[in-house]
C-alpha cells in the first residue's frame, strides 16, 4: 500500500526522512513566524527530504520552535513515533484511567505510546522483547511483559485498549484480552481496513485504524511542550554522521532498533 503513495519501483522523494531539527537558514518574505536562525523541528511526513543537510518546509507545516533546552539530535527524532502515537491512541477515545497494553514498544512509535499513552492518564502495560525492556522501563511503563517469557495473550489481565506500535500482532490474536467495548488500535495491515468498517457495526470490541493520518502543526508544538514539561522524550539508540546514511538506513531495517536512529549533520 505504501509504495502506491512513495513510489511504485522506486520512490518518487529520492530524499528519504520525515524529521528534522536545525535552524533557519532563510524564510520567504511573507513567513512571520520564523526567521534565519530560529531553532525549529518538524515533520514533513510523506513529502520526505530530511535525510539532508537543508529541506524546506511552509510555514504553515509540521514545523514549531524548539523544545528549550533539548539539543538537535535528540529533538530531531521526536515527531515521527509521538505524532502516529497520538494519533492512534486518540482514535481510542478517552484513556484516564484505563489500562492499555503497547506491544512492540521498544521501536519508536512504542516508546513514544507508551509516554503518550501515560500522558492521556492511562495505566501501560508495554511488551517488548528482552533488549528493549530497560528502555521500555526508563519511560514509564507500568509493566513491562518481555514476550520471550511471557505471553501476554494468557494472562488474567484486560485491556480497554492494545496497540500495536509494531504492526506484527493481530486482532484475532489479541481479541480475548481487550475489555468489551475497548479497542485494537494498529498502525498498518490492508486487512485492518476492513476489520476495522466489520467490527464498527458488529461486535463488542472495534478495530479503530483511519488513513491517511491526520498530524498537524498544533500536535507539534504539543509534542514541543510535553518535551519541555519533561512528560517525553525520543529514546535514541544510535546517531550516524549523514555520511554514513547507508549503513544507518541497514540498521534501521533490521528491525531491531531501541526507539530511534539519528542523523547528524556536522557544522564542519
Ligand atoms: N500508519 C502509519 O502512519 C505509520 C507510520 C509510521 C510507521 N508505521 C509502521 O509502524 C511500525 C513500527 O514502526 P517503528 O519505526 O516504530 O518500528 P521500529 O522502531 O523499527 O521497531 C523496532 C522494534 O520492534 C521490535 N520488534 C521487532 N519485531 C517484533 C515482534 N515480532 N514483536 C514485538 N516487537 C518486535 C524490535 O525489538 P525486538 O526484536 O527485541 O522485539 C525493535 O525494538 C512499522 O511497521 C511501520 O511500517 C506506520
Amino acid at each position: 500500500m505504501s509504495r502506491l503513495v512513495s513510489g511504485i519501483r522506486r520512490p518518487r522523494q529520492r530524499i528519504l526522512g520525515s524529521e528534522f531539527a536545525g535552524e533557519v537558514e532563510a524564510a520567504g518574505p511573507a513567513v512571520t513566524r520564523f526567521g534565519a536562525g530560529d531553532r525549529v523541528f518538524g515533520n514533513t511526513g510523506l513529502a520526505f527530504g530530511c535525510h539532508a543537510e537543508f529541506t524546506c518546509v511552509p510555514e504553515a507545516a509540521r514545523v514549531a520552535p524548539m523544545p528549550e533546552g533539548m539539543g538537535f539530535e535528540e529533538t530531531a527524532a521526536a515527531t515521527d513515533g509521538a505524532l502516529n502515537a497520538l494519533w492512534c491512541l486518540r482514535l481510542a477515545g478517552p484513556l484516564k484511567g484505563r489500562r492499555v497494553l503497547v506491544y512492540g514498544a521498544s521501536g519508536a512509535i512504542g516508546t513514544a505510546a507508551v509516554q503518550v499513552a501515560k500522558v492521556f492518564g492511562a495505566k501501560v502495560t508495554a511488551v517488548c522483547g528482552p533488549k528493549g525492556v530497560e528502555a521500555v522501563t526508563a519511560v514509564g511503563a507500568d509493566r513491562v511483559i518481555d514476550y520471550t517469557k511471557e505471553d501476554f495473550t494468557s494472562d488474567r489481565e484486560r485491556y480497554f485498549s492494545v496497540f500495536d506500535a509494531v504492526g506484527k500482532e493481530s486482532f484475532a490474536h489479541c481479541r480475548g484480552v481487550i475489555e468489551p467495548g475497548g479497542t485494537y488500535l494498529p498502525t498498518g495491515g490492508p486487512r485492518n481496513l476492513l476489520l476495522g468498517f466489520w467490527t464498527s457495526r458488529f461486535g463488542d470490541r472495534t478495530v479503530m485504524f483511519k488513513l491517511p493520518p491526520r498530524y498537524t502543526q498544533q500536535d507539534v508544538v504539543l509534542i514541543k511542550e510535553l518535551m519541555e514539561a519533561g512528560s517525553y522524550r525520543p529514546v535514541i539508540d544510535r546517531v550516524y554522521p549523514i555520511e554514513d546514511v547507508v549503513e544507518a538506513a541497514r540498521y534501521v531495517e533490521a528491525q531491531q532498533k531501541i526507539g530511534n536512529v539519528v542523523l547528524a549533520v556536522s557544522d564542519g
